[in-house]
C-alpha cells in the first residue's frame, strides 16, 4: 500500500571527496539511526555505480512536521555540519517546501543525450546486421553498440563488477564473479553468479545483469566489464555470450580481476559466427 498522505520524501545527490568513503558511511549509518531512533523517519543511501564516489540520500519523513523537526535538530545538524566537510550535497527532491518553479538539477551529461540514438531491440528482429565486420551503414548503423559520449576514465565499470562479485552467491563452486553493464546513456547495472542446490539451474554474473537491464526498461548498451578472483581472465560462458549478443549487440568485454584489468575484447572476437533472430 502506498504511504498516507502524510508522508513526504527528500533526496540529495552526495558527491564524496576522494579517501572520505569509509568516514562518509559511518556517518550515514549514524544518520539513519539517528533520526529513525527520534521518529522522524527513515533514510538510505544508494550509490550510483556511474560516478565514482556519487551517492544519493533517500529521506522518507512521517510528516512535514517530523522533516522540520529535524532540520532543527542539534544533534542533526552536527552530522551535518561533518558531512559538507567531506561532500558537496545538492537537494534534488525537497518533500517538504513546495516544487519551486526552477527545474531539477539534472546532470548535464546525461541530459544531453538522445535517447533513441542507438535503439537496439528491434534488431533482434530485422536483418538489420551483417556477419562480416562491423561496417554499419544505413539502418544497420544500429547493430551493436556506438559510443554516444566520451566518459572512459569516468565511469568506473570494473570497480562496479568487483562490489557486485561481492554478493554472489556461490556456495557450490566457491567461484564468484561480477558484472557491470554500462547502458547508452552511462547508467551502471550490476550482477553477480547465483548458484542454487540443484546447480544447473545457476545463473551466471554476466546474464543477471543483462536481465535487471531489461526488466528496468533498458534497451541498448554499451560495455560489460567482468570480474574473478583469477589469474588468467575470465570469459563469459557461451550462454551468456548468447544473450550478450542478443540484446547488448557487439559489446565491449573488459576482463579483470580484483586488482588488475586483464584485457578487452569486442564481443564479436568471443562469438565470431553467431545465431541471432537474423536467421529466422
Ligand atoms: N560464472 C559466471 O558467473 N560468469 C562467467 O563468466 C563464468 C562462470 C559462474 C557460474 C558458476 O556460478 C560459477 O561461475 C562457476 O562456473
Amino acid at each position: 500500500m502506498a504511504d498516507s498522505d502524510e508522508t513526504r520524501l527528500s533526496v540529495s545527490l552526495l558527491d564524496v571527496k576522494e579517501a572520505h568513503e569509509s568516514e562518509f558511511q559511518e556517518l550515514a549509518a549514524e544518520f539513519m539511526a539517528l533520526i529513525s531512533s527520534k521518529g522522524y523517519g527513515r533514510a538510505g543511501i544508494v550509490r550510483d555505480e556511474a560516478v565514482p564516489l556519487r551517492f544519493y540520500a533517500v529521506r522518507h519523513w512521517n510528516d512535514a512536521g517530523a522533516a522540520a523537526a529535524c532540520h532543527a535538530d542539534p544533534d542533526v545538524q552536527r552530522l551535518a555540519g561533518r558531512l559538507y566537510q567531506i561532500a558537496r550535497v545538492m537537494h534534488v527532491v525537497n518533500g517538504v517546501r513546495r516544487p519551486g518553479p526552477q527545474p531539477l538539477p539534472l546532470d548535464e551529461r546525461r541530459a544531453g543525450l538522445d535517447p533513441d540514438r542507438r535503439a537496439g531491440f528491434d534488431r533482434r528482429l530485422q536483418d538489420l546486421g551483417r556477419f562480416e565486420g562491423d561496417r554499419r551503414a544505413g539502418r544497420d548503423r544500429r547493430l551493436g553498440p556506438r559510443r554516444l559520449r566520451e566518459l572512459h576514465g569516468e565511469i568506473d565499470l570494473v570497480g562496479a563488477a568487483r562490489r557486485a562479485r561481492e554478493h554472489a552467491d556461490a556456495a557450490f563452486s566457491k567461484f564468484k564473479v561480477g558484472a557491470a553493464l554500462e547502458t547508452a546513456e552511462g547508467a551502471v547495472i550490476t550482477g553477480c553468479n547465483i548458484e542454487n542446490a540443484t546447480y544447473g539451474l545457476t545463473m551466471c554474473a554476466e546474464r543477471v545483469a543483462m536481465f535487471k537491464a531489461l526488466s528496468e526498461g533498458h534497451r541498448a548498451f554499451a560495455r560489460i566489464a567482468i570480474v574473478a578472483d583469477t589469474e588468467q581472465p575470465t570469459p563469459p560462458c557461451g550462454a551468456c555470450r548468447q544473450i550478450l549478443w542478443e540484446f547488448g549487440g557487439n559489446l565491449e568485454v573488459v576482463l579483470a580481476n580484483l586488482f588488475v584489468e586483464k584485457g578487452t575484447y569486442r564481443l564479436r572476437e568471443l562469438l565470431p559466427l553467431p545465431f541471432d533472430a537474423r536467421l529466422l
